[in-house]
């Protein structure tokens, strides 16, 4: 079964287009497996706490991008590949094109070397689909202003670095087009999904209208 991935900046929409995409593929009859990173099992999310604890601001990025990728082996270990191998679908809020986009593109960590550690990593557990989706980062800080979050110690690192981590999810999606598909994020919520959705249909996906009414239905229920 397919392996999907979301990505984009902070404030895209990553989260509320991955709710909705399991909801409707889960109406439509799959199995899905919806998850996030860094995280999504215990060890992995012990490390999230510490890559997104603001009183580590003295982490050097050799730290973050492997405890990044120890966080990520553990998932896909634990979770990923028994889940495929099961027959789920399995949806994740951000992979390694994250690692590449943000220690990569916009930190001081060489791209190769990103990609390197992110296939040892993962291995051959590379996605089968990945959504980026793109926004002009002040309305992405907009819609999160809406939130009353803490800024964590990723979203510290200003808007210069937002920028460069956009520009590198541009990139990716510019040269893995087979993989990659870049999503016009300042649509509405509904169109979003609506390209979403065309997208998995690529993938042998199959969503009915039925099922995407329903899964917008269930954003009624309150946001993570
Ligand atoms: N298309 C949209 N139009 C307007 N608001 C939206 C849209 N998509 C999401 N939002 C709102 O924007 C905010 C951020 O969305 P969401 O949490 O899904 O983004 P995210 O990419 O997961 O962010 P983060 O990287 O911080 O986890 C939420 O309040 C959400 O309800
Ligand atoms: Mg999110």
């Amino acid at each position: 079964m397919p392996f999907i991935t979301l990505e984009g900046i902070d404030g895209c929409g990553k989260s509320t287009q991955a709710r909705l995409i399991a909801a409707a593929l889960e109406h439509a009859g799959h199995d899905v497996l919806l998850l996030r990173e860094p995280g999504g099992v215990e060890i992995s999310e012990k490390i999230r706490a510490l890559l997104l604890d603001p009183a580590n601001g003295a982490m050097c990025d050799a730290c973050e991008l492997l405890l990044y990728e120890a966080a990520r082996a553990q998932l896909v270990h634990e979770t990923v590949r028994p889940a495929l191998a099961a027959g789920r679908v399995v949806v994740c809020d951000r992979f390694f094109d994250s690692t590449t986009a943000y220690q990569g593109f916009a930190g001081s960590v060489k791209r190769e070397d990103a990609e390197v550690a992110n296939a040892l990593a993962v291995g051959d557990c590379v996605p089968d689909l990945t959504l980026v989706f793109d926004i002009d980062l002040e309305l992405a800080q907009q819609r999160r202003g809406e939130r009353a979050d803490a800024v964590d110690r990723m979203e510290a690192k200003g808007f210069a670095f937002q920028q460069r981590v956009a520009e590198g999810f541009r990139t990716i999606a510019r040269e893995q087009p087979a993989r990659v598909k870049l999503i016009d994020a300042s649509q509405t919520l509904d169109a979003v999904f609506a390209c979403a959705l065309a997208e998995l249909a690529g993938v042998g996906l199959a969503v009915s209208a039925d099922d995407a009414r329903c899964a917008l239905a269930t954003l009624m229920a309150p946001v993570e």
